[in-house]
């Protein structure tokens, strides 16, 4: 059973690090989900392409219930994510990692949680600390090993898209006190929180955000750095890796013994 994946967004669409990769379709009370198992130095690794093959799935249409249902049906713990982003901060340049530590909402009604009331119950999840923080120390780690220009926090502001922003919408992100903007870590990251999992994105700035540079946005622009930069990605990933193979100490699991608790209260 693996107990890590690795979430590819923008230009990450395949393993490329695993060995003994098999295919697997896991089928959720939500939907199916495509993911590839292998072995990353023996240990097994989950690997899933958000947007599909070849980028078939826009942000906003992506089954984000059934992929975190499908890695947890398969026992994984861990999930580390990558995410093409734009940046509203001038010290976040294109080719930048950012290690993103908290998120504002800005999506439109996709389904955000596995509670929907019913038999799912009800559950207000605490979102104080988004991002798993040890699983961001490992890949800090990682990262400043290399010499890396890696940004340790960054709060990810999330667009419904799939349209770029407006340089209105990117001034009000920047006085709300956003540093990049992407289109695909919520629910993502909410929905692996409600299943216990630790999740941490590793944010590869692509560009300058809508009227932070002159320039006109383009999402070739966007494919093209994260292409320059996906050797870099995979680096990280793989030290990573090889870092979280023992047990868990933060506390991003606590969620599940509360929903317990509060299905055990509800049948008394
Ligand atoms: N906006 C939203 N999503 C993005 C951007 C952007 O500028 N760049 C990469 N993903």
């Amino acid at each position: 059973m693996p107990k890590l994946a690795i979430i590819g967004g923008t230009g990450v669409y395949q393993p490329g690090i695993l060995d003994d990769v098999r295919e697997e379709v896991v089928t959720t009370k939500y939907g199916r989900a495509k993911v590839a198992v292998g072995f990353y130095e023996g240990l097994e690794v989950a690997f899933m392409a958000r947007h599909g093959a070849g980028h078939s799935l826009p942000p906003h249409l992506v089954n984000y219930r059934a992929n975190i249902a499908a890695l947890r049906e398969l026992g994984v713990e861990r999930v580390v994510a990558t995410a093409a982003v734009g940046s509203l901060n001038l010290d976040m340049k294109p080719g930048d990692f950012v290690l993103v530590d908290q998120f504002l909402d800005f999506t439109k009604g996709r389904p955000a949680t596995f509670y929907d009331g019913g038999e799912a119950g009800v559950v207000h999840c605490d979102m104080t600390v988004p991002y798993c923080p040890a699983l961001r120390e490992v890949l800090a780690r990682v990262a400043d090993s290399r010499g890396w220009k890696v940004h340790q926090g960054g709060v990810y502001v999330c667009a419904e898209g799939p349209r770029f922003e407006t340089a209105a919408e990117i001034r009000m992100f920047k006085q709300l006190g956003g540093d990049v903007v992407g289109m695909t870590s919520v629910p993502e990251c909410v929905l692996a929180r409600e299943a216990g999992m630790c999740y941490a994105t590793v944010a590869m700035v692509t560009n300058y955000a809508a009227g932070i540079s002159p320039a006109k946005l383009t999402h070739t622009e966007v494919l093209e750095i994260m292409a320059t930069n996906v050797q870099n990605m995979r680096t990280i990933l793989m030290g990573t890796l090889g870092l979280l193979a023992g047990p868990r100490e933060c506390g991003c699991a606590d969620i599940l013994q509360e929903i317990e608790k509060l299905r055990r209260q509800g049948k008394e």
